[in-house]
């Protein structure tokens, strides 16, 4: 039996390294700043100006490996595709052999052969570490059991559309937005995670420090980040000067925060576990009177990546006007078209 690669002689060689996403802690801040603006500007393009698609991925195709369900993930990767001139091709874990028959190794060969890019949700992080190693094509992590990378792009955009909205005219938020350097909008923001130690808080913390923005983050006691993720966020804050600070008291997190952010106790494969987590996070809910007990700012705003239960927020807060989570959830679309664009048509982040 093969045991190691050096065995493997009939892999192909990758003429130069291949430039994946798989989790914003590999992007400097003015890669992150770039997609930003580039996602801002394709809004901008299709919704204010009805400018067409130059269509940089025509003729080209996207894989999209899902093992796990996707409602955002993938209606914003397969529009996204598809204004760029590619063709997304949907491989769910009931289509394809991945996982049952063949192994990630062997479906990343095969597949990155005959595409442009991968798109691709897995379970462990390590699979998707596998994939890219073994892949001849960008890839791009879809989410991951750590770490969900594109969600954070679209939530560092609502926001900025936000803040850049703020400053004193009339013009509609994706109008500014473009118009706007990010590094004008996001520095000094505090935002507030209330909730699992999950890949969504995992994503922020190598992300948000980077960019200037506060982090203080409130999980029940028994639930941490994973150790070195901890180790990039706390290097990050260092080098931005930013506060990075950690409670299990949700009412100290959310003072003076700008932004309120949760997300679901029980992520895809947590199932077993939904009776123990309810228990645990008792209290944890985001609701009106904790916001009005814990004192954010006046003008807070409310995130969650979505899929949202009523356990973790409730329709007050969630449907509140101080909620973004349906232009969270649009902007999906642009952020992820701004990174298939860069990585599928263009081959950026060059490392
Ligand atoms: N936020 C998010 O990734 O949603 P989906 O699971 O529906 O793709
Ligand atoms: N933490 C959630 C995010 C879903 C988009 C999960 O992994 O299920």
């Amino acid at each position: 039996m093969l045991s190691s690669v050096s065995q493997m002689q009939n892999l192909p060689v990758k003429a130069k390294p291949v430039n994946h996403l798989i989790t914003l802690a590999d992007l400097t801040k003015e890669q992150i700043h770039r997609l930003l603006i580039s996602a801002a500007q394709h809004k901008y393009n299709v919704k204010c100006e009805d400018k067409p698609s130059t269509k940089p991925l025509d003729g080209k195709s996207v894989a999209m490996i899902f093992s796990k369900r996707s409602t955002r993930t993938r209606v914003a990767s397969e529009t996204a595709t598809a204004y760029l001139g590619g063709h997304a091709m949907f491989l769910g874990s009931q289509d394809i052999q991945m996982g049952v028959n063949e192994s990630l190794l062997d479906t990343a060969v095969v597949v990155s052969s005959m595409v442009n890019g991968i798109m691709a949700r897995v379970g462990a992080h390590e699979e998707i570490l596998e994939l890219a190693k073994y892949s001849t094509v960008p890839v791009v992590n879809a989410l991951t059991d750590k770490y969900h990378p594109t969600q954070i792009l679209a939530d560092l955009l609502t926001l900025h559309e936000v803040y850049a909205n703020d400053q004193g005219d009339n013009l509609d938020a994706s109008y500014r937005a473009h118009l706007v350097h990010p590094e004008e909008t996001l520095p000094g923001l505090k935002v507030a995670w209330v909730g699992d130690a999950n890949n969504i808080l995992h994503s922020m913390m190598v992300a948000l420090p980077k960019l200037g923005i506060h982090l203080s983050i409130a999980t029940p006691s028994k639930y941490h980040p994973d150790e070195d993720v901890l180790e990039i966020a706390k290097k990050e804050a260092a080098k931005s000067n930013t506060k990075l600070s950690f409670t299990s008291s949700p009412l100290e997190a959310i003072r003076e925060a700008d932004v309120i952010v949760t997300d679901t106790w029980v992520s895809m494969g947590q199932e077993s576990e939904k009776a123990q987590r309810l228990e645990e996070f008792a209290g944890y809910q985001i609701t009106i009177d904790m916001i009005n007990k814990g004192k954010p700012n006046e003008n807070w705003k409310f995130l969650h990546c979505l899929p949202r239960k009523p356990e973790e927020v409730d329709d007050e807060v969630f449907y509140s006007k101080n909620s973004l989570v349906f232009e969270e959830a649009e902007n999906r679309k642009w952020t992820i078209l701004a990174v298939f664009e860069a990585l599928f048509a263009k081959g950026e982040f060059e490392s």
